[in-house]
């Protein structure tokens, strides 16, 4: 997303309710949480084979344990009851479901969703599955992964699996979280898993994730209840210029293609960005993009997800910035294909536990702009959160006032969205507990409530008890 100058601030900080409809929830993912890495038939995702090599997640850490939260579901769903959640965004792991990556359903794996997704039910809270959150099974990464065509057509099978057993009680989907970086950290800078460098690789990805998407969307809908609402999540990510000038104009325009346009063209448009292709025409002529492919990745979404943490802020590169925005590990390989001439700044100001920036007005121009560009495709907040430096205290809290305020001044920037015309219809909270932060391991807590990593005991923050306030109220206070 591309937007110009920042909003003033609201002239004053009065209560806001937001629509009666609006959708309140929290958000984790499967290898983040799950543990039980080995249990009822799964296999080794690539993620597990990439945490296992020396040198790649910080601190040597493994989603072997993470929360555990296989074992402490029912204690899990019981907390977000407490908390008042509407909602609970959570990703069905594909090595769990259909562990070689092809052929029937593993029944024990399917088992753990059905019970954990009928305690939801039970508990009045709405499901919203998630079928890959990066954890792809190492089989398929070894017949070649996301760069090839294959790939694409064995998630969609997988789809058809996920939404046969969940369909008659999940009502809504998304097919993949933030495609950008299983593509882009994955195969092009190997920060995240399956750790390769290889910038063709990466673009190639982009478009199989593409078509993976549009497939599974067909799947989905062929399968599941009528009134079911399907979806998908990108960090579309809000790029802004460092000066006015037309070198910087330009680096926004080419981080914005291989960031965003990569994705919504195919997706909500049915073609990618001319000046995507151009930029990148050094590397590849695109020619694995095949007849039929962009009218298979163009299917229609019931909304659009977005997650959002900080603004990327560019210029041309003159030797001052970055080749890159730093935000998910450091690498000697650019996560950005054919974008040597853009450089990346950090924004002046506060910072998060991640070293990322805190601006909430990021959110509110995301929000309006993705609104202008797609009038009929409403949004969802699928994430938004902070990691922050979080301990128990002797009294045996966790006090965590720097999270409440990134989460009320996020809040504050939708609901100007919404009055200013924005059509969001829900919010989910990264994350409802603490969890392994890829890279960074379980070093980073964004979670509302803290895990003792030694026993696996739950402590809600104070953070959990004030959104609950507002989930339970839809009123942000003042
Ligand atoms: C986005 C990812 O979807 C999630 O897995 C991650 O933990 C958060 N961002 C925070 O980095």
């Amino acid at each position: 997303m591309v937007t110009a100058a920042r909003q003033p601030a609201p002239a004053q900080d009065a209560a806001r309710a937001f629509p009666e409809d609006f959708l309140w929830g929290s958000a984790t993912a499967s290898y983040q949480i799950e543990g039980a890495a080995t249990e009822d038939g799964r296999t080794a995702s690539i993620w597990d084979t990439y945490a296992r090599t020396p040198g790649r997640v910080r601190n040597g850490d493994t989603g072997d344990v993470a929360t555990d939260h296989y074992h402490r579901w029912r204690e899990d769903v019981a907390l977000m009851a407490d908390l008042g959640l509407g909602a609970y965004r959570f990703s069905l792991a594909w090595p769990r479901i259909q562990p070689t990556g092809r052929g029937p359903a593993a029944q024990r794996g399917l088992d753990f969703y059905r019970r954990l997704v009928d305690e939801l039910l039970d508990k009045g809270i709405q499901p919203v599955a998630t079928l890959y959150h990066w954890d792809l099974p190492q089989e398929v990464e070894d017949a070649g992964g996301w760069p090839e065509r294959g790939t694409a057509e064995r998630f969609a099978e997988y789809a058809a699996l996920a939404a046969d057993a969940l369909g008659d009680r999940v009502s809504t989907w998304t097919t993949l979280n933030e495609p950008w970086c299983s593509a882009f950290l994955g195969y092009g800078s190997g920060v995240h898993a399956p750790g390769r460098t290889d910038p063709v690789a990466a673009l190639r990805a982009a478009h199989h994730l593409n078509l993976g998407h549009g497939l599974a969307v067909t799947a989905l809908r062929e399968r599941v209840r009528a009134d079911a609402r399907v979806s998908v999540t990108l960090n579309i990510h809000q790029v802004r210029a460092l000066t006015g000038s037309e070198g910087d104009a330009d680096a926004v325009r080419r981080i914005d293609a291989l960031a965003n346009r990569v994705f919504t063209g195919p997706m909500l448009r049915g073609a990618y960005p001319h000046d995507l292709l151009q930029d990148t025409a050094k590397l590849t002529d695109w020619s694995f993009v095949r007849d039929g492919d962009l009218r298979g990745c163009h299917q229609p979404l019931d909304f659009l997800g977005v997650n959002y943490y900080a603004p990327t802020v560019v210029s041309a590169a003159d030797g001052t910035g970055t080749h890159t925005s730093d935000g998910h590990g450091r690498s000697a390989h650019s996560p950005w294909p054919g974008a040597d001439q853009v450089a990346f700044h950090q924004p002046p100001g506060e910072t998060t536990a991640m070293g990322w920036a805190v601006d909430p007005s990021g959110l509110y121009d995301l929000l309006r702009g993705l609104s202008a560009e797609f009038p009929r495709t409403p949004l969802v907040i699928t994430e938004n959160g902070v990691a922050c430096d979080d301990y128990v205290d002797p009294a045996g809290q966790v006090n965590d006032p720097a999270r409440i305020a990134y989460v009320r001044g996020h809040l504050a920037a939708v609901h100007r969205a919404i009055a200013d015309g924005a059509d969001v219809r829900g919010y989910f909270l990264w994350s409802l507990l603490d969890n392994f932060e890829w890279a960074h391991g379980y070093g980073k807590r964004f979670g509302t409530v803290y895990v003792d990593y030694p026993t696996g005991a739950r402590i809600p923050k104070a953070s959990a008890r004030w959104y609950s306030e507002v989930v339970r109220s839809g009123v942000l206070p003042a």
